[in-house]
């Protein structure tokens, strides 16, 4: 039965993987042998990546690939990307070459604005609050000149700050929510700290005031934070062509393809159950870019599900139209990223995705970010609706089933050049492979035939 530890932290890495593997696996001296493997060989490095979080004992690998040939606005790009999932990497890449014979990706920045909310509960007259607020405003401005100096430098800074009255949906709950441009740089850490200052100057000086009682300064300021809801931070990226350009696939007309492509989009517009599988496969696209950026994934996707939902119901973040004999197909996400700051400088395999990408401000990787999604969207729903998603995605996951069974080099180029012209499925691989050693299958296949 594992003990609990008190001070975990305080140990050094080693006593730290001593007592996970001396409490945890069976097999200590393997648990820690794997671990160290997974070391960079530099120590420098690694103590690098050691001090990214709390407690770590090691590095958790995840492939790192390229999909080639993205045309965004007339610029050539090789997208890094960084994921698990088999087919990703390949869809992005044949949909990259698709589009570049059709114009590519034109993408637009809608807008750059990131927005945070000093929470708190006031329960007092609410005009004098308004007029005081219009009076503070140029004090917290003041109070945040130095958070603020070198953003304003770079063209950033506070853009707006205004009192909202949330007291018709919680009891005395009212915001001072502020707007920011945080330039190339995702920004949260520089938000954060000007709520913080607001918060401080607005309590002071409202405890200045004579025309307010006792009860009325005495204001509860629950919690200063960004909002990763960034309806204000969007950009929108675009393929279009002649319907006649499309491709029949799988021997579909162009035109019943461009009809049941613009179908699939309309059912995930409609249908959450759809829409959250279809904006799935378009954060296959998104968070793999992030990832290998060194963006926040998880501020990301919880934007971009939040804005799915901003008419009601959770909905498609791409969208079709077929109209005078053209196909178009576009996203829009809020996508609020950083190129400065944060992980960029001190990840070395995301400096190299950075200087792959030709070091692009936050706007220029919003539109390529948007892009590898809209991409991504692209070659599901041209599968899906064609030869089905199974064809291709199994293909791409024949090698884990075959790394699974420990195949040989030999034998996994015998069996990949086996499957070229049929249908993977997970009982057909191993079927193949026990064929190939000459060796029983498995009960579980067995059964399956
Ligand atoms: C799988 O990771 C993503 C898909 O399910 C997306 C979709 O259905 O559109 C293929």
């Amino acid at each position: 039965m594992p003990q609990k530890i008190k001070g975990f932290s305080k140990l050094s890495k080693e006593a730290k993987i001593e007592w996970i593997s001396d409490q945890f696996f069976e097999k200590s001296e393997e648990a820690i042998d794997l671990l160290k493997k997974y070391w960079h060989q530099d120590p420098k490095v690694q103590k690098l990546h050691d001090e990214f979080i709390e407690n770590t004992l090691s590095n958790y690998y995840m492939p790192f690939g390229v999909a080639p040939n993205f045309m965004i606005d007339g610029k050539l790009f090789t997208i890094p990307m960084a994921i698990e999932e088999s087919s990703v990497v390949a869809a992005a890449a044949k949909s990259a070459s698709y589009w570049l014979e059709r114009g590519g990706f034109k993408t637009t920045i809608v807008s750059t604005k990131k927005v945070g909310h000093v929470h708190f509960i006031y329960q007092g007259n609410a005009d004098k609050l308004r007029a005081f607020f219009k009076q503070v405003v140029p004090k917290l401005e003041e109070d945040t000149e130095e958070l603020t100096a070198n953003m304003r430098a770079r063209g950033g800074g506070i853009i707006d700050l205004k009192l909202i009255d949330k007291r018709s949906e919680m009891e005395d709950y009212w915001q001072i929510e502020a707007l920011f441009e945080t330039c190339d740089s995702m920004g949260a850490n520089f938000i954060n700290s000007c709520l913080e200052q607001f918060s401080q100057t607005f309590q002071r000086e409202l405890k200045a005031q004579e025309n307010f009682s006792k009860a009325e300064k005495a204001i509860q300021v629950v919690m200063c934070i960004l909002s990763n809801y960034t309806p204000e931070c969007i950009v929108r990226s675009e393929v279009s062509c002649k319907v006649e350009e499309l491709n029949g696939d799988a021997g579909i007309s162009p035109e019943e393809f461009a009809q049941k492509f613009k179908r699939a989009v309309r059912i995930a517009e409609i249908e959450p159950y759809r829409a959250t599988t279809h904006n799935k496969g378009i954060m296959n696209g998104i968070d793999a870019v992030i990832i290998a950026t060194g963006n926040d994934f998880r501020a990301v996707e919880a934007a971009c599900h939040t804005y799915a939902s901003k008419d009601g119901k959770y909905s498609s973040l791409t969208h079709c139209e077929v109209k005078d004999g053209i196909f178009r197909f576009w996203i829009e996400v809020p996508l609020a990223l950083g190129t400065v700051g944060g992980l960029t400088r001190l990840h070395p395999m995301v400096k190299f995705s950075l200087d792959l990408l030709q070091q692009p401000n936050s706007e220029e990787l919003m539109s390529i970010v948007a892009s590898s999604g809209l991409a991504q969207n692209f070659a599901a729903l041209r599968a899906l609706t064609t030869t089905g998603i199974q064809k291709g995605h199994m293909k791409m996951h024949l090698l884990n089933i075959l790394n699974q069974l420990e195949a040989t080099q030999a034998e996994k180029d015998t069996i990949v050049e086996y499957f070229k012209d049929k249908v993977v499925s997970h009982s057909a691989a191993v079927n193949k492979f026990c064929e190939l050693r000459g060796i029983e299958k498995p009960e579980a296949v067995k059964k399956t035939k």
